[in-house]
């Protein structure tokens, strides 16, 4: 494995242009891909150099203000009207994560709302972009620290596992699901991690367990039909996962294997924790059962680097992205705003009238 010298910021602004990260060569190489232009940003989303939903977030701001930066009028309807086609091109990369519309949505609300110049606007975009990464950092801070309140308190260290990847290679830098785990670790309370391998992209193999061994955390890696099995045997106490969206009900759209996990942790009594930030959550849904599902290619599903699994004449392979828990699976959403069971979500976020 290849190691960073500082600590890990998928999305970096460097003055000029975007590095990020390039999660698709982790953990054989610790490299970054260089992005000038809004259409290499929606590239780098779709092909999954940055990928995670707060971080897939965080790199549409950037896209957003690098899109803005090539339109050449400085007529300000038409400047809006040329940053709604930016908009459109970022959203048409990935269907799933809500964070990625909630961080675009921003965008053009802080252009609509501005009445300074056109190149105001665009500097002004840019000090947006850069707040909304400085808060996702932050925010994932609270999180991992809110989550200590409700791991299970046991005089033993918690073994925890997680599914995906949810750690700063997907957020901004510090994690969500990976934050409380880094919390726990930080005061002692965590003797390891179970990283699930998540097939087909490997996000849990790949990035959990590298970012793991880069802060010293115990990790074990299984495949994701063990679970059942490690729990059956006693080796975990909790799971903690992300989200790609919530609706408001507490239905949670994360990796797919997250719907297994959940029912296999309530069959073995074990709690089952997602941790996210409030732009996680979509205010227009009342279920889980309207988020959009993305399916991706089916190669990655009978191809594994350059070897073919299963030779596709004649065979059909379903390759969905993510898929739903039914809140009723989930002990509790860890937020920066409180930690609540999915029933109070609802009655919580209009009592503080926390509209994203
Ligand atoms: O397809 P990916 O790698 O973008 O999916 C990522 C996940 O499902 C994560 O678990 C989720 O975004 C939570 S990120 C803090």
């Amino acid at each position: 494995m290849t190691s960073p010298t500082t600590q890990v910021y998928p999305v970096i602004w460097n003055g000029d242009s975007v590095l990020l990260i390039d999660q698709t060569r982790l953990p054989v190489e610790y490299t970054f891909v260089e992005i000038s232009c809004c259409k290499d940003m929606a590239r780098a989303i779709k092909t999954m150099i940055v990928r995670g939903a707060p971080a897939i977030g965080v790199a549409a701001a950037y896209g957003m203000y690098l899109g803005a930066r090539e339109i050449q009028t400085t007529e300000r309807e038409k400047f809006l009207s040329q940053l709604e086609e930016v908009a459109q091109s970022l959203k048409a990369t990935r269907p799933t994560a809500v964070n990625l519309f909630w961080a675009i949505g921003r965008m053009l609300k802080t252009a609509y709302e501005s009445l300074e110049t056109v190149d105001n606007v665009k500097a002004i975009l840019l000090e947006t972009a850069q707040k909304i990464n400085l808060e996702d950092l932050q925010t994932c801070q609270e999180i991992g620290d809110r989550g200590l309140e409700v791991l299970p308190n046991s005089p033993e260290q918690l073994r925890i596992m997680t599914h995906c990847n949810a750690g700063a290679l997907a957020t901004a830098g510090y994690g969500t699901a990976l934050g409380v785990v880094r919390s726990a670790w930080r005061e002692g309370r965590l003797a390891r991690v179970y990283a699930g391998e998540t097939r087909p992209r490997l996000q849990g193999a790949k990035l959990t367990a590298w970012e793991c061994v880069q802060e010293g955390i115990p990790v074990t890696v299984i495949t994701d039909s063990m679970a059942a099995h490690c729990m059956q045997q006693s080796l975990i106490d909790a799971v903690v996962v992300g989200a790609d969206r919530i609706a408001t009900n507490g239905d949670t759209a994360n990796k797919i294997g997250t719907y297994s996990l959940a029912l296999v942790a309530k069959a073995h009594n074990i709690p089952f924790f997602v941790a996210a930030p409030l732009s996680t959550i979509d205010f227009e849904l009342a279920t889980g059962s309207q988020i959009p599902i993305e399916e991706r290619d089916p190669a990655e599903i009978y191809q594994v680097g350059k070897s073919i699994l299963t030779p596709e004449r004649n065979v059909e392979f379903y390759n969905p992205a993510f898929d739903v828990t039914p809140a009723e699976l989930i002990t509790a959403i860890i937020t920066e705003d409180g930690v609540y069971a999915p029933s109070q979500l609802r009655d919580h976020l209009k009592a503080k009238q926390i509209v994203y």
